[in-house]
């Protein structure tokens, strides 16, 4: 027994009350779409399904409340007799199902205990190929908190699209070339002392370089910017013959942040399946561009190469330079070529920041004039800022909290808050991944408990407060529920589940098994956040139930048995939900 067939269940009932309504015939069509009516409820005490009646509305031609009181009066004596549901209700204009207690408690427990309620397998019959992108920082810039809000929605979509079923493919697109890079290397030919080789985090350094440069640029007269500029032009167009000094330096320096960037994804845990480069699809878009010029789908405007998208009231594209040379836009249509062409991928999602979401709209408009199928499959997710207490954060200016300073003094705090009682108790390595495993946390956790339109202002120490919603709460909780399973030795088989009888374990018990349900939703609306809210919930609940149904002090062997289950079980989703964050839970702590 799994979700899907629960739903069947629920819309099978309505289903039936449909068909034997005799004043209106439903046509067949719309039978067929209910099933994917049903929906998830917010919240648990709305019931564990509901069916909203406002598509009935116009063929029954009765208001939906009404509709839907008729439906559960029709079907009262199938719902007596159905040991699924305990109690279908009619809610305004929806019909509730509640599922019943028992049979959650017999049923789904053990498939939470024995992992099968975890399988992706039992919920789909097709697996679409899905591709993320995500994270695509750019080389010759410094990776900074900002950033981590990218990397920690992507993992988190992609790990919930293959929970959910969907074969996904994690690809990153990193920056490479442009003119960030070329004034980066300006200002690097300046140095009297070069970056050597020993050094530590060069590409950060380079990071500093850009930042540098652009304050040089900004703070120049204007005499002074026009030579400058003409300089990084020249960079830009020595990189283009392979054999320049500059382009050997450009292969040098790219190699050291792309270091730096694959340090940072290890020390995450982060893993792409496959890393595309701009410097990849420069040419590629170039030929590209002229083949569909030559089609006429692109045209010609002041000697540069654009489209006209003003019937989509997305303006005049542009896709090549007047001077030949390639744009932001040249290399998107590449990449996507390659991505449907050598991927073979169903659908494509882009995390990137909702300051490019113009960029977006018409790349996809482009890619469905150039005719890929694809081009209705493809689908930006945009998320806001990241602020600091002091406001915007931005590399150009150099206001930035760098990865590494982060790193830093999140784990200095952690083994000075956290951890002072095991210093010398662990060993190094236990220490180590438990720190990093507590800094993930409060990182991750952090940037997803926010829906992805709103900005979030980035404390510190604000994220790595034991007590309210942030990682390190739901970690002290996993920590709590494992040490309790562990101090109840587990005897007598099989459990006697029928003496869970309070009502806060029933509120337990129901909400691990929404678990999937709200996956499912996430996914779908591409928000991590819901999962946070979910867990947050699920551990507030398991507090509130902990402090009365105590497993140690239960009246009886069995009743304690069947907590120590119970709390198991809890634990269990709690672990799997944080894995679908990109969080793994140390063991003690
Ligand atoms: N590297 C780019 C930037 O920092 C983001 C790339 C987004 N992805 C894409 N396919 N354009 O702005």
């Amino acid at each position: 027994m799994n979700v899907n067939e629960l739903q069947t269940i629920a819309t099978d009932l309505i289903l039936q009350a449909l068909r034997q309504k005799e004043e209106v015939r439903i046509p067949e069509e719309t039978l067929e779409n209910i099933p994917q009516w049903l929906e998830i409820p917010p919240e648990v005490a709305m019931g564990d399904y509901a069916f909203p009646c406002f598509r009935l509305a116009k063929l029954m031609r009765k208001a939906p409340p009404k509709i839907a009181l008729e439906i559960v009066h029709t079907l009262q004596d199938s719902i007596d007799r159905c040991e699924e549901f305990s109690k279908v209700e009619a809610v305004g204009a929806y019909i509730n199902f509640h599922i019943s207690i028992s049979f959650l408690t017999h049923r789904i427990l053990p498939t939470i205990f024995d992992g099968s309620y975890f399988e992706a397998s039992s919920r789909v019959d097709k697996k679409e190929k899905v591709m993320i992108e995500y994270s695509q920082p750019n080389t010759h810039k410094g990776f900074h908190v900002g950033h981590m809000r990218n990397v920690a929605l992507g993992e988190s979509l992609c790990k919930i699209y293959q929970y959910n079923g969907f074969e996904v493919i994690a690809v990153n697109y990193i920056g490479d070339v442009g003119t960030h890079v070329a004034k980066c290397l300006w200002y690097y030919q300046q140095q009297k002392e070069p970056i050597v080789a020993q050094e530590k985090a060069k590409g950060e350094r380079l990071g500093e370089l850009y930042t540098q440069a652009t304050l040089q640029l900004d703070s120049a007269s204007a005499e002074k910017k026009k030579e400058y500029h003409e300089e990084i032009s020249k960079i830009l167009r020595l990189l283009e013959s392979k054999t320049s000094e500059v382009y050997q330096l450009w292969k040098t320096t790219r190699q050291w942040s792309i270091h730096d960037f694959m340090e940072i994804y290890s020390w995450l845990g982060v893993k792409f399946d496959h890393i595309f480069y701009e410097s990849d699809v420069d040419e590629l878009g170039k030929e590209l561009v002229l083949e569909y010029l030559e089609k006429d789908i692109f045209e010609n405007s002041e000697g540069a190469i654009g489209i006209d998208l003003k019937e989509q009231k997305l303006g005049f594209f542009l896709l090549l330079k007047s001077d030949g040379n390639t744009l932001y836009s040249t290399k998107d249509l590449a990449l996507a070529k390659k991505k449907f062409e050598e991927f073979k991928i169903d659908r494509s999602i882009y995390v990137v920041g909702a300051e490019q979401t113009l960029h977006f709209k018409q790349v996809f408009a482009t890619l469905e004039k150039m005719n890929y199928p694809q081009a209705t499959h493809c689908f930006h997710l945009p998320y806001a800022l990241v602020m600091l207490p002091s406001g915007k954060m931005s590399s150009r200016q150099g206001n930035v909290i760098l990865f590494s300073e982060l790193r830093e003094k999140m784990s200095q705090y952690i083994q000075e808050n956290f951890l002072h009682h095991y210093l010398h108790q662990w060993s190094d390595e236990e220490l180590e991944e438990t720190t990093r495993n507590i800094a993930i946390a409060a990182i991750k956790y952090g940037m997803l408990a926010q829906d992805s339109n709103k900005p979030i202002v980035f404390s510190l120490k604000d994220w790595l407060v034991s007590e309210g919603n942030t990682g390190t709460y739901l970690l002290y909780a996993y920590v709590r529920i494992q040490s309790i399973v562990r101090q109840v030795k587990e005897e007598n088989h099989p459990i006697a589940l029928d003496t869970l009888t309070h009502p806060n374990e029933h509120v337990l018990i129901r909400q691990l098994f929404a678990m999937n349900g709200v996956v499912s939703n996430a996914g779908q609306q591409y928000r991590p956040s819901l999962i946070v809210r979910y867990l947050y919930d699920l551990c507030k609940i398991f507090s509130r139930t902990y402090s009365t149904c105590s497993v140690k002090h239960a009246q009886t062997k069995e009743l304690r048995m069947a907590r120590r289950l119970l709390f198991l079980c809890t634990g269990k989703v709690l672990k799997e939900g944080l894995k679908l964050l990109g969080i793994v839970p140390p063991e003690r702590m």
